[in-house]
């Protein structure tokens, strides 16, 4: 891995400063989050960048969108023609916009409720770092480890799926190859954009079944 970039985190993240991802997005935070238009043109740049390098070969692929949170991955990709399952854990989430009309589904991304080969690909933006914060936590661990099985799992034969996340340091990103590598049998890797310029540095794990 390319470690010539350096994390220069100031702030204290959400992430690490709510345990539940429910706390953080309450009613203020969530509706500020889902009505911004700066947000939706931000993850919409982030979704087109994640089906570039996925380079499906279906035509007419099954998504997951895991962590969808208000849609706006998920509303774009259904846009765009592509059959899409959006998933989040938090309810308030899958009553905006479009996204009502994609049946979305309630559930822990970490368990996934879906039987084996489901999907032709999996796509998850700027939801994995809610998942893991503390190497150093057991119960992480298991929960990352059960995440990346399961994806494995739901994912059909030959398919990929890709996660774009922000992990606050390099120890992150080296203990999610771990798991992957000693866990799955994917074949992957991290793909970093602009990964000298914090600010427009974004993080991709791309990963074939
Ligand atoms: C920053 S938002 C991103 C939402 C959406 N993917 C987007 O691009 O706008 C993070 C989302 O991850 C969801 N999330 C975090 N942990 C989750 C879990 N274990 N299972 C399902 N969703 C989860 C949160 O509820 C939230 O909607």
């Amino acid at each position: 891995m390319n470690n010539d970039y350096s994390f220069n985190i100031k702030r204290k993240r959400p992430e690490d400063l709510f345990e539940n991802v429910s706390d953080y997005f309450n009613e203020e935070t969530l509706t500020t989050y889902a009505e911004s238009k700066s947000i939706m043109r931000t993850q919409k740049k982030i979704t087109i960048r994640a089906l570039e390098l996925l380079e499906l070969k279906n035509k007419h692929p099954l998504i997951l969108d895991a962590g969808c949170g208000p849609g706006f991955a998920a509303a774009f990709l259904n846009e765009l023609g592509y059959k899409t399952v959006a998933l989040d854990i938090i309810s308030e989430f899958l009553k905006y916009y479009d996204i009502e009309y994609l049946n979305p589904i309630l559930a822990n991304m970490c368990y996934p409720p879906f039987k084996p080969d489901s999907f032709d690909s999996i796509i998850s933006i700027s939801a994995l770092q809610w998942i893991i914060r503390d190497v150093n936590s057991e119960s992480e661990r298991l929960i990352l480890t059960n995440l990346f099985v399961s994806f494995y799992q739901i994912l059909k034969p030959e398919s990929n799926m890709i996660v774009q996340f922000y992990p606050k340091s390099t120890v992150i990103m080296d203990y999610i190859a771990e798991i992957v590598n000693n866990k799955t049998n994917f074949k992957g890797n991290f793909i970093i954009d602009n990964p000298n310029n914090p600010k427009k540095r974004k993080i991709f794990l791309l990963l074939k079944k």
